[in-house]
Order: C-alpha cells, then structure tokens, then sequence
C-alpha cells in the first residue's frame, strides 16, 4: 500500500483554478512560492469542466495548470472530481437525484446532488476517475489522489426505491435469511414481521408519534455507511489500475457535527488518514474541539501521521454569525495540528472565490488581496511549517489514557424512542476530553472494535456511554482490566446488543452488572437544565439511575428524586481500580474525579488550564489559548 512521503510538511489548499483567468493563475503561483505554498488540491469539484457532455472530456486545461504548478515545484493532491454531478447528467438522469426521508427529491443545484446506490452515478464517476488516472497517474506532479469531498456531507441518507433494492441486497448479505432479521430487529413488535425480502423499506416517515424499528435504523445508518465506502472503493480500485505508485484519501470530518460515516471503519481502506476540521466560531471551547477532532483523526490513523486537509484561514460562510478568527487563532490551529500528528497544515481554499455560494468563506488569499491579516499570516506559516520540516513521517507520544469512540453506538443513542432526547454521544464524549484537557492529561481514541492488545497499551481506558456493546468488545474490556488495566465506564453502558435488543436481567450486562458489581434497574434522566448534588459532593446532570450495589464499593449516590440513595459513582478493585459514574458529572465535578483518578494511577498531566502542552519528534510545543487571543512557541526538547 503506498504511504504518504513528504519531503517537508505539507502546506497549502483547495485550488479552484477553473474560477479564475490564466493572468490570475500567474498571480497565485507568485503568491503561492511567497507562502512557501508546496501542495495544492486541484479539481475537487471540476466534473463539468472536465466532462462536459457525456463521454467529452476537455483536459487541456488541467494539463496547464498542473504543469505551471510543476515548474513551479508545487505539488499536486489530484482530485477525482466526482463530489458534484454536471447539471447534464442530472438533466438526463434525474432518478439518480437522492430523496430525503420525507419523499421529496434533493434537486440538482447545490453539490453531493447523487444518490449513493445510483448505478448510473457510479458508472459515470468511474469513468472520469479512470479518465483522470490514465491521464495523470505518471506525471511528477502528482503527490496523491483526493477521492471525491467529504463523503456523506451532504447526502448521507437516500430513501428513494434504488436505495430499497441495494439496502434488501446488503440485508440479505448481513442476515442470510429473513428469520435472523425478524429476530435481530425483534419484528414481532407492532405487525413488523417480514416475510418478503422486498417488503423492507428504508426507514422513511412514518405516521405522526411512530418511530422506525430502532434496530433498522441502526443497520440502515451501516448500510449507508457502507454504500459510500462503496464508491470509495471504486474510485479507488479505478486509479489503482493506471497508478500503483500514489496514495490515496479521502477527506474525512471528523468534526463533531460529522455523524454518518464509520471512519474507524473507512481508515482500514484509506493509504493515509486525511480530514477537515472546521470550528464554530462562537464556541468558546473552540480550541478543545480542534483538539478533540486532531486527537480522533490520529486514533483514525492508529497513532501514525495523518494530514489536515482543510480548516479555515478565518470565517466560514455557513454558520448564523461568521466571526473571523482571533488573534493568533489560525497559526495556533495549523501548528496544533501538527502537535498533534498532522503531517502538514492545508486549507479551504487558496483564493477567496468572487462568486458562488462560498464567496464568503475566508481563503489564504482574501478578497481584499496580500495586503491583508490573513495573507501575512499565511506567509509567515509557511515560514514556520518549512522549519519544522524535520517532524515528517514522526509520530507523537502515545497517551496513557484511551477513549472509546463508536459511531455505531451514537447512531443507536441518537433515535427517539430512548429514555431522554437529550442524550448526545458526541457532547458527552467531549465533556470528559473537555475535563482531561483542562487538567493537561493528553488522551488516544481508540475503536470500541479495537483488539485486546490496543486496549493493553494503556493505563486507563475510557467507556463514556457505551450504549451498543458486542460479546467482543465486553469480553476485552473485562480481560483488559483482568490483566493489570484500569477502566471508568459510565451509565448508558453495556445496554444493548450489536442489533440494539436489550441485554436483559438488569442493565449493564456482564461488564456494568457483575464485573464492576452495579446493577441498574431503572433509568431516572433528569429534566433539562437541572442539576443534582451527589452525596460526596459532586454536581451531575442529564442522568440519574434506580440501581443497587452488586459487588461495586459506593463513592457516592444521589441526594434527591427517585433515585436517591441509588449508585452514582462506584469503584471495584481489581489489579488496578475501575468505575462507573452513573450521571453525566458537570465541567468541575469532572476534574475533580478525573484528578483523583489519574492521580492514583500516576498518570501525569503538563500545561492545562488553557496551555496545550505537546512532543513530537525533537519539537516541544506549547500552545496557548486565552479569550480574544492565541499563540504558540515551538521548541527543541
Ligand atoms: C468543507 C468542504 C469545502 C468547503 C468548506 C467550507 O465542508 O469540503 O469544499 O465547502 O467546507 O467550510
């Protein structure tokens, strides 16, 4: 498999040529040699400039900007160019337009206008990759392949009759006859028995007060999964028959918005890691998602380098109130990034576009020119990244601590039908990173599929509502801590199975119930807002739980409600201590339990408070975040 090869740190971005005159393409390589620009990622939504009717391919173009690139000795990430249908394809095929869960059809217009189980959009998406591959698979520019945009961005969920056929297909793969499926997805309940193949829908709306089937909602978000992977992996295996020299991604976002695709899936198909991380700008713990989205990328890649493929110079164009970035912001980002594992720093885009719906999302050059604050910046970046160029293709420091992170779980949490609404994995997994970061504990994610000796890589690992839990992954847990580990799970944990049918005879299963010896009864959520005071103290909201101690030592119950005097914090003490925290502990209470926890397992914390303390390679960096402004220092040692 051929792996990433940088000579120095990557820098640049999206490059739209296409949008521009040929005077401006002499302007922007000027431009780009004064930043240190070395890579650029061309053609990314270019189809209808490249096919421009059926089976017409105009390229002579792309052959001059990738040549001027060239001579210029900027590189190339060469898109396929699929991610935006031309309108002639939509125009000739409009069946191939996806269709929401409400049966209205997604029109041609906006961009990812394509269904994911289209044959025809496939077939013609194959055709140009192979086009494009053929074409520019040898030439000396290219330094890898971009595959399409941001897969499922848009268009994650198809609920048209095309979709049904390939959904029945990939059912019939998963269950092998109907009598498993009925039984997986407990289809006794409300006259849901299928007796036909062709009778299961996708879950689309249901009568008012109805929710889909849980569990086909769950397989339905793996399917869908696996149909753009699909598309992937023909794109893939098409540029792999011109050229088996470059490598090949995708950009993943790994943002917390970012739910529909299973990246620790997608990352086993990928050459290298590459994702988008775009903040929102009114978020005042900005900088601890950034963190959060590099630390999961790298989990992604199984801790070897991976590449940040877009972020943003400055404001976006999609939120309700685009803020620039502050002081320092955009640098403290890109270098980060690079703390963390990325093998370069690249962004949407090079030049601010003067039209289109993106005219103002920020670029590395601005409208107003290089004259500006954030083309200064933009040089003096490439300044910094050229001399940290020793840092390439080295890894960063493993954590002591580990963080499960499972998007089949979320996907099963985030329905209706469950105890509370308010629920979210994402937050609740950021709400304990929040605290670890506050304390300056540097945490991996790993996958609630990883094998036994992952896990063993680490002092504590971390199960934030680990609703979904497989006999596997329960079983490695226990052996986990059986061995020498130590493990805090909380509620919400070990509940259901891997087709969301409950494990019964009291919640938690095996891991929650008799290994750390707490058994829960009941599920007591608490209203919005509200906050409970436990009995050692501590504050918790969202969760409460009727249960009893079954083995577990108490820390603490709650004080209040239905479910007081029940357990809220308990440990067990094996070679090494585990928990379970019964409640979502709020910000403070967070550092305080995670202090006393990593202070008895001697895990040690630097910076904090603000302070981003990290190693790679010979490079110390500190990087500091304070309201209104930001920075960073690099040192040796
Ligand atoms: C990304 C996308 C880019 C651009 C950017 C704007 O989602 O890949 O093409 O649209 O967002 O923030």
């Amino acid at each position: 498999m051929p792996k990433l090869n940088p000579s120095a740190l990557y820098y640049g971005g999206d490059y739209n040529p296409e949008q521009w005159s040929r005077h401006v393409w002499q302007e922007d390589i000027r431009l780009m040699k004064q930043a240190k620009v070395n890579l650029v990622s061309l053609g990314i939504f270019s189809w209808t400039n490249i096919e421009v009717a059926e089976g017409v391919y105009q390229f002579d173009w792309l052959d001059d900007i990738i040549n001027l690139l060239h001579e210029n000795d900027i590189k190339v990430d060469l898109a396929t160019a699929t991610a935006s249908p031309p309108a002639w394809l939509t125009k000739a095929h409009p069946e191939m337009l996806p269709i929401d869960a409400n049966g209205v059809v997604r029109s041609h217009g906006g961009r990812q206008n394509y269904c994911t189980s289209s044959p025809i959009y496939r077939e013609r998406a194959a055709a140009l990759v192979a086009k494009l591959a053929e074409r520019y698979g040898n030439h000396p520019a290219v330094e890898m392949w971009h595959v399409n945009n941001e897969f499922g961005c848009h268009n994650p969920l198809c609920f048209c009759d095309t979709t049904a056929a390939a959904w029945q297909g990939w059912l019939q793969n998963k269950y092998g006859n109907l009598e498993a499926l009925n039984e997986a997805w407990a289809t006794n309940f409300w006259s849901q028995r299928y007796h036909n193949w062709n009778e299961i829908i996708p879950p689309r709306r249901t009568p008012d007060g109805t929710f889909p089937n849980p569990s086909m909602v769950l397989d339905f978000h793996r399917f869908s999964s696996d149909e753009l992977l699909d598309i992937y992996k023909l794109e893939r295996d098409t540029i792999r028959k011109y050229d088996s020299v470059h490598p090949i991604t995708t950009n993943f976002m790994s943002m917390r918005g970012s739910i529909f695709v299973d990246y620790w899936k997608w990352a086993k198909e990928v050459d290298f890691v590459s994702t988008d991380i775009y903040l929102i700008a009114a978020d005042p713990n900005r900088d601890i998602e950034f963190a959060y989205a590099c630390d999961l990328t790298r989990g992604f890649a199984d801790g070897q380098p991976w590449l940040l493929m877009e972020h943003s110079t400055s404001a976006v164009n999609w939120q309700e109130h685009n803020l620039p970035k502050e002081q320092g912001e955009m640098l403290a980002n890109s270098i980060g990034s690079v703390a963390r594992g990325s093998e370069g720093a690249m962004y949407f885009q090079w030049r601010q576009s003067k039209g289109g719906s993106e005219k103002f999302h920020s670029a590395m050059v601005p409208h107003a020119g290089e004259n500006t604050r954030v083309y200064r910046q933009v040089t003096e970046l490439g300044d910094q990244l050229d001399q940290l160029r020793d840092l390439v293709s080295t890894s960063t420091e493993q954590a002591k601590i580990a963080i499960i992170h499972d998007y089949e779980s979320l996907w099963a949490m985030r329905q209706y039908n469950v105890p509370t609404t308010q629920l979210d994995y994402t937050e609740i997994s950021q709400d304990w990173y929040r605290a670890l970061y506050n304390m300056g504990v540097r945490v991996d994610f790993v996958s609630a599929k990883a094998d036994r000796a992952t896990f063993k890589k680490y002092d504590l690992v971390l199960a934030p509502t680990q609703y979904l839990m497989t006999d596997e992954l329960e079983a490695n847990l226990i052996d986990y801590v059986k061995n020498g580990g130590s493990l805090v799970a909380s509620y919400f944990t070990g509940i259901s199975n891997e087709t969301d049918l409950i494990r019964l005879g009291g919640y938690g299963g095996k891991l929650v119930k008799d290994f750390i010896g707490v058994r829960v009864e009941e599920f007591a959520p608490l209203p919005k807002g509200s906050v409970t005071t436990l009995s050692n103290g501590y504050q918790a909201k969202l969760w409460a739980e009727i249960s009893q101690a079954n083995g577990a030592e108490v820390l603490a119950t709650f004080g209040e409600g239905v479910a007081a005097g029940s357990v809220a914090i308990a440990r067990r003490n094996y070679e090494k201590p585990v928990w379970y925290v019964a409640s979502q502990l709020t910000d403070e209470s967070l550092k305080e339990f995670f202090g006393s926890v990593t202070k008895e397992l001697g895990i040690e914390a630097e910076g904090g408070n603000g302070i981003e303390v990290l190693r790679r390679g010979k490079f110390r960096f500190e990087i500091g975040h304070k309201p209104g402004s930001h920075s960073h220092q690099v040192s040796i040692g």
